[in-house]
Formats: structure tokens, sequence, C-alpha cells
């Protein structure tokens, strides 16, 4: 029997935690011979209706769930944890920006930085999905004093699924056809979903779909509107298809890159790509499944994707600044 893997997710009585809980449980992520613990972290007021979802995790009977802990003590929640993710937070209402949100939450990721770094496991990963999840994920990682950078990432992975099948429905091949999807920069209205690199069934999009003013127009907003068209037609944000994404995420980083593929998701800039060095940006990514990750180099970025690049980076370095105070020196 394996050692199990302990994995801390805050906000875990939360619309995404109720959808992410119990596939993490089953074995869906980490596999089928791979015992969990989970660590439940919520504020005091949410500790109730965690007891109940603790309730429900008796009550699949899992055989991978080695232990179940509930609580509001972050040191407990985040002790030897080998994954954390940061879910917990205010999701944003009809006719907000996620960056709406950062005055709410930010600070959130100051104290959370600093309780992982305090008791998480040496080999410990932190995704942030709570919005907005790029500058918060800065925030933890920032506060995390002694966690390597390249441990911190924050999801795009909602956004890369949600271009696939756009693009899968207008070329009218299915999903799993669209690879080599980057979002690039930040997780909001500014993010640039790439579809000059993206391929459907191994050729470029733009020779399968010709119809470029879609392309350039309808099929970015549209990405990029996503996250408001749900809670608008919901009236509450994406959760399952988030909960979902994070899912990928995970897997993603631990399982080897299929060939020539890569997968998105915002990492800590090393300056590749001219994005600025320490700022938490998507970009394309690969991994060996050995616990590293590196940027995919050499993807070409035509005049028309530095443009839409450069402005989600000016975005990000926008929230930076508005974060500054909860930054140390
Ligand atoms: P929710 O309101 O249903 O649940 C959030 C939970 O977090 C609540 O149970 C709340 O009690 C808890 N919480 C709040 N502050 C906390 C803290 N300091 N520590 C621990 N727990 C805390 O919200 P949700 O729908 O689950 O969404 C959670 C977050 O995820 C929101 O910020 C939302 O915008 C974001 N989100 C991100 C993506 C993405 O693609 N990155 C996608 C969907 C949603
Ligand atoms: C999403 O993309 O669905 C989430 O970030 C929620 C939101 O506020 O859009």
């Amino acid at each position: 029997m394996k050692t199990p893997i302990t994995v801390s997710i805050t906000g875990a009585a939360g619309q995404i935690g109720y959808a992410l809980l119990f596939r993490i449980a089953s074995g869906f992520v980490f596999g089928p011979d791979q015992p969990v613990n989970l660590r439940l972290i919520e504020i005091e007021p949410g500790l109730p209706a965690l007891n109940g979802v603790m309730m429900e995790l008796d009550d699949c009977a899992f055989p991978l769930l080695n232990e179940v802990i509930g609580t509001a003590d972050l040191d407990e929640g985040f002790k030897d944890a080998n994954w954390c993710l940061l879910v917990g937070s205010v999701p944003r209402k009809a006719g907000m920006e996620r960056a709406d949100l950062l005055g709410i939450n930010g600070k959130i990721f100051t104290g959370q930085g600093q309780a992982i770094a305090r008791n998480a496991a040496k080999d410990v990963r932190v995704l942030v999905v709570g919005n907005p999840c790029n500058t918060n994920a800065l925030i933890a990682m920032n506060n995390a004093a002694g966690v390597p950078a390249d441990r911190f990432f924050a999801m795009t992975r909602l956004d890369e699924n949600r271009a696939k099948s756009q693009l899968a429905r207008k070329a009218g091949v299915h999903q799993s056809k669209v690879t080599n999807l980057c979002i690039w920069g930040n997780h909001s209205a500014t993010q640039y979903p790439d579809f000059t690199n993206a391929r459907i069934d191994g050729r470029p999009v733009t020779e399968v779909i010709t119809d470029r003013e879609w392309l350039e127009g309808e099929f970015i907003t549209t990405v990029q509107q996503r996250g408001a068209a749900v809670i608008k037609a919901r009236g509450l944000s994406s959760a399952a298809s988030a909960a979902n994404a994070a899912l990928d995420t995970v897997k993603s980083l631990i399982t080897p890159t299929p060939e020539g593929d890569w997968h998105s998701v915002a990492v800590c800039s090393d300056g590749s790509y001219g994005i600025e060095k320490g700022i938490m940006a998507s970009m394309p990514i690969r991994t060996r499944g050995d616990g590293t990750w590196e940027v995919v180099q050499g993807v070409p970025v035509n005049d028309f994707s530095q443009g839409r690049i450069d402005l989600t980076i000016a975005e990000l370095l926008e929230e930076r600044e508005a974060v500054k105070d909860l930054i140390p020196a």
C-alpha cells in the first residue's frame, strides 16, 4: 500500500469544493492505488456545512480515502500537504469583473501562503482557483517564504477547455481532436486563447476554420466572457466545470504531457516570451510527470498574438500594483 498523499482544500464546503472532493476521494486524480488524506479548510461560518459534506464523504465509503479532517485552523489544514487547492474565496456576481474581487479576496492569500510555508510537505504544490486567481497566487507565493516559486500555479485550464469546445463546435469535430491550445496571460476578460497555434486533428486550426473574422472576434470574446455568461444563465458562477478543470490541471502536472502538445496554467514567469519575470501568467507548459515542468519554448507569436498578450500582461501588472501592500518586499 502506498503512503497516502495529503490534499488540502480551502472553501471545501462551497460549490466548487462539493464538485471536487468526491472525485479526488474516488481516486480519479491520483490513481486507483493511491490512498488520499483530505484536509478540508473552511472559515468558521462554513464549518456546519462542511460537517455535512464530511458526512457525505463517510457515506461513500471510498476505498482510497484514508483520513478526513475539517478545520478552520490554517496550520492544521495545511499540515503535511502535498497538494493545496486554494478555492475558498468569494465568487463574483453578475456585472462584476474578476479583478473587482481583489480587495475582498486578496488578503486571504497572505495568511494561507504563510501557513503553507510553515506546515506543508517539502514537495508541496499549490493550485489557486479562487479569483482573481493569478494575482491571488502571486500573493500566496510571495508570502510562502522558503517554498520555491515553481510550486505555485493559477488555473486557466477552464479557459483552455472552453476554447477547445468552441473550436471543435465550429469545425464540427469532437473536442478531443483539438490540441496545442494555449491561454496566455490572465484568467480574466483580457486572456488570449491562442487559436494561431492550436491544432485540429494535427492540422492548424486556421486551415480547418477559415473564418478568420470569427477566430479573431467571436471566438476570443466567447471564451473571455464565458464565466460571465454562465453566471448570467445560472445565477451562480461555474462550479462543476471549474472543479473539473482543477482536476485536469493537477492530472496534467503529474502526468507526462503527450508528445508535441502542451497545456495551459499560470506559472511564475521566468521572462519567457518577454513576459515580466515574477508575475503569474498563463503560458504553454509541458510536464515530464516527475514533479517538474517547463515552459514550451519557440511557440510562434505573430503580431496579432503579441498585441493580445501585451494587453493581458499589462492587466496583470496593474493587478500586482493594486496588491503591492500584500507582497512582502
Ligand atoms: P462558493 O461561495 O460556493 O464557495 C466558496 C467557499 O469558500 C465558501 O464555502 C466559503 O465559506 C469559503 N471561504 C471563503 N473564504 C475562505 C477562507 N478565507 N478560507 C477558507 N474558506 C473560505 O464559491 P465557489 O463557486 O466555490 O467559487 C470559489 C472561488 O473560485 C471564487 O473566487 C470563484 O470566482 C472562483 N472560480 C475560479 C475559476 C477559475 O477558472 N479560476 C472558475 C470558477 C470559480
Ligand atoms: C469562471 O471563469 O467561470 C470563473 O472564473 C467564475 C467567474 O467569475 O467568471
